[in-house]
């Protein structure tokens, strides 16, 4: 190959693996109910296992924390060493309830079995070298030797990335809310909200617009659009120093390097949410829509954790989004507490 178009295909091939990662294929496409069992097993053993971190004293659930909805209660997550990330850890419970196809506040990826082997190697989340030095640490345990080889039968003799990445993935899918009192108003029982609540309801669906991007449609309403808008949370910080932030992400992703860890680690590049993966102009600032349900239990709000009521949310959503839709809204006292009654009912 002439030596141009060989540094050429280099150049194209490292800005692709920046972009997407490496392709993971989930194992098998539709495993046995019993092989499937195992997975999640598996997977729930990864996701509570410290010693795959760099310190030894991190693991998934440190920061998902079951007991706090798989949230940590923190404005951003704190991973090894005490380090300090740029972003609120969202709860896992609205991923297989929302049917969510993209992953992290800016949606950097597509596939679960993707997402969930980032952490292992951000820097400020399990800090370890790479994948390598993940595989080394499951191999030494016979007892996880054991498991892979029964939750992958198919597979060659030693655990893979792909094969942690689908135990991992089948875990979080298997998180599930339990019915809500809107669940059961929806079907059919009138009692399930509360008077307030239905007030709340109408509110959200109609006058207040919130039903526009937390959309309720479907047989299983997400209330979410799977769709990325501005924020106005945040980014007023950084407002003077745009142009050089701007610039600081697009000379790091040129060096390579997955996005998630430099997200996690620049502060000011992290508020540029969808940009970071894009790096259209277009997509400063703007954030995935977050499911609302379960909401009253993750608590501080926002990609950056900066809200802490649920009532302190609202208020910003009520007056940054008519804002931005350009039809001012004055939601009186008892209007907000009839939204927070049905935002608590989700
Ligand atoms: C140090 C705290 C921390 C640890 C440890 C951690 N996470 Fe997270 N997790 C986060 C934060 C913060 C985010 C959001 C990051 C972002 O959007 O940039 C996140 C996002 C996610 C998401 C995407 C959720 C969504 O709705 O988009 C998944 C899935 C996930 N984590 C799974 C895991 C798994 C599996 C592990 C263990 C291998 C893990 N996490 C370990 C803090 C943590
Ligand atoms: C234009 C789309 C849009 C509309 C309309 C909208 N939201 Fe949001 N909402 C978002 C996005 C995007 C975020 C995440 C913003 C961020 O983190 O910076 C969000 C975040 C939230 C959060 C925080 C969730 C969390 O887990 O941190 C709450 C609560 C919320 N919205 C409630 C409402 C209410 C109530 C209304 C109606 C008054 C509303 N939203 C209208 C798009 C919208």
């Amino acid at each position: 190959m002439p030596r141009r178009v060989l540094i050429g295909s280099l150049v194209a091939g490292v800005l692709i693996s920046a972009a997407t990662g490496f392709v993971l294929h989930p194992t098998q496409a539709s495993p046995s109910a019993a092989v499937l069992a195992q997975r999640i097993a598996l997977g729930k053993q990864l996701f509570n296992d410290p010693s795959l971190s760099a310190d030894g004293t991190v693991r998934c659930a440190s920061c998902h924390v079951p007991e706090k909805s798989y949230t940590d209660g923190r404005p951003v997550a704190i991973g090894v060493y005490g380090h300090a990330g740029t972003r609120n850890t969202p709860s896992l419970l609205t991923i297989a309830a929302a049917s969510e196809s993209s992953f992290f506040w800016d949606g950097r990826r597509t596939a679960l079995e993707q997402a969930v082997l980032d952490p292992l190697t951000n820097p400020v989340e399990m800090g370890l070298h790479d994948q390598t030095q993940l595989l080394q640490r499951i191999t030494r345990s016979s007892a996880y030797r054991a498991a892979f080889a029964q939750a992958f039968s198919d597979g060659g003799d030693s655990p893979t990335p792909n094969e942690v990445g689908t135990a991992l993935a089948a875990y979080v899918r298997s998180l599930t809310l339990p019915d809500s009192p809107f669940d059961r108003y929806r079907q059919g029982d009138r009692a399930a909200l509360s008077p307030r609540a239905q007030l709340g309801l109408a509110l959200f669906r109609g006058k207040a617009g919130c039903a526009e991007c937390h959309r309720l449609d479907g047989s299983s309403p997400a209330f979410t659009d799977h769709a990325y808008h501005r924020s106005g949370v945040g980014l007023d910080g950084i407002a003077a120093n745009l142009p050089a932030v701007t610039e600081g992400v697009i000379a790091r992703s040129l060096q390579g390097g997955a996005v998630g860890d430099r997200v996690a680690t620049h502060a000011d590049e992290a508020q540029l949410g969808r940009f970071n993966v894009t790096l259209d102009p277009a997509d400063i600032g703007l954030f995935r829509t977050p499911s609302l349900r379960g909401v009253s239990h993750t608590a501080p709000y926002m990609h950056d954790g900066s809200v802490p009521t649920l009532e302190d949310a609202i208020d910003r959503e009520v007056y940054y989004r008519s804002l931005q839709a350009g039809r001012p809204l004055n939601l009186s006292v008892e209007e907000r507490l009839d939204l927070a009654e049905f935002l608590r009912s989700l």
